[in-house]
């Protein structure tokens, strides 16, 4: 061997005594095989081992092996498969590439998050879908939809809904959805799978934007596509990912994982501390109205009761004087950051209609509640007496 080629070893002692704690980080784009016949048998599917990084990559397989345990937690029947992706948009494309064929329908919540609107929108333009965007809470209407068109390919949903923080009763959506033989797909990234486990309910397929609470840290993009249909999700999904590309990158998947560790204990502290500051801003005299599925008051507390662990993290608001106090209210912030993003320790503050939800054509977001006076706020794991704090000195500046 020459002198330079010395650096290009990475045959690092592995047996005996170099046993990592924490997963090591796979940062290489390829493996190698000990001869051509393994080589073969693996790309044949033969054998198992990894290929190229962007077809699998130990870390993503270790996430999706934890987030399978975590979405089946407490259930013997529902098998399920994951896959990890660069981004929750990542996942959310990839089930539709999957799933959705040209001339297809979709029933699709009104108030979901604004880029998965602009996402669908776009898709049913270049596919030639037909979209009925619809509230779920009036399940005749989606009955007399899934009635009348035989061609609805998926009814998707996502709760606690981004940001107007309503609940959706999964296992009726769920129930309605295969009476008419067709498949349902929820968001559950406002929940996470620590409060709520809609394959369980009955729902086929689990979106997470695991930039959220799942990272939890806000320092890395990646999503999760889980189906109970895991010969799809095996098949189609799989190959979908490994045409396109989409895969997460090693190091936003470790980081994804160290993230997970701690998912638990934080969403409890999440929970604790935006009842806390529900119940806050409530009583405060410059705010109308607060949308916490918490709140004894929320129209939708007691599914949301039956359905989650606990009522999560985010909330909104709306102020009296409208969305020029909010703005105030926002400049006057301190402590809380404004920032389009959610579920980290971090507590985070936007504007939905200008924000988030600004791709979202301006009808849909006023039938659907998405007012120009919503503030959403993502309350963090910080001691709550801070964030109270910083709210009170900015909502006394107005
Ligand atoms: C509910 C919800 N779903 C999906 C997404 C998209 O996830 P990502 O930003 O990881 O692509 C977001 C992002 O904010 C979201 O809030």
């Amino acid at each position: 061997m020459k002198f330079a080629s010395i650096t290009s070893q990475d045959n690092a002692p592995t047996e005996g005594y170099i046993m990592p704690h924490t997963a090591p980080l796979y940062l290489s784009s390829t493996y190698i095989y000990e001869s051509p016949e393994k080589a073969q048998a693996v790309f044949k599917g033969k054998e198992k081992a990894y290929i190229y990084s962007r077809w699998s990559h130990p870390n993503a397989e270790l996430v999706e092996r934890k987030i399978e345990e975590m979405e089946t937690f407490g259930s013997k029947d529902v098998k399920c498969r994951a896959l990890l992706f660069s981004s929750g948009m990542a996942a959310i494309s990839a089930l539709f590439q999957s799933l959705i064929k040209p001339g297809d329908s979709l029933i699709v919540q009104g108030n979901i998050y604004g880029t998965t609107v602009d996402y669908i929108n776009h898709a049913a333009q270049q596919f030639g879908l037909k979209l009925y965007y619809e509230d779920f809470k009036k399940l005749d209407k989606i009955e007399a939809l899934l009635k009348k068109d035989k061609k609805v390919k998926l009814v998707y949903t996502e709760t606690p809904s981004n940001p107007t923080i309503n609940c959706y009763d999964l296992r009726a959506l769920s129930a309605l959805a295969h009476k008419y033989k067709t498949r349902i797909a929820v968001d559950n990234t406002f929940a996470s799978p620590y409060l709520q486990r809609p394959l369980i309910d009955g729902v086929d397929f689990v979106i997470h934007s695991s930039t959220k609470y799942l990272n939890g840290h806000g320092s890395g993009l990646s999503g999760l596509l889980v189906g109970s249909d895991t010969t799809f999700m095996d098949k189609d999904v799989w190959t979908i990912r490994k045409l396109h590309g989409s895969i997460c990158a090693p190091f936003d998947a470790w980081m994804l994982n160290m993230g997970m560790k701690t998912l638990s204990l934080r969403m409890q502290q999440h929970c604790i501390n935006a009842m806390a500051v529900a119940k806050w801003l409530q009583a405060h005299k410059a705010v109308s109205k607060v949308n916490y599925l918490g709140l004894e008051s929320h129209p939708d507390h007691a599914l949301a009761k039956k359905q989650m662990k606990d009522y999560g993290g985010v909330l909104s608001f709306e102020m009296k004087k409208g969305y020029k106090a909010g703005e105030k209210l926002m400049k006057q912030l301190k402590f809380c950051k404004l920032t389009a993003s959610l579920g980290t320790t971090d507590t985070l503050i936007q504007h939905p209609a200008s924000m988030s939800h600004f791709f979202v054509p301006k009808e849909q977001r006023q039938k659907f509640g998405i007012t120009d006076g919503l503030v959403r706020l993502s309350v963090g794991i910080e001691d709550v007496t801070d964030i109270i704090a910083d709210l009170e000195q900015a909502l006394n500046h107005l």
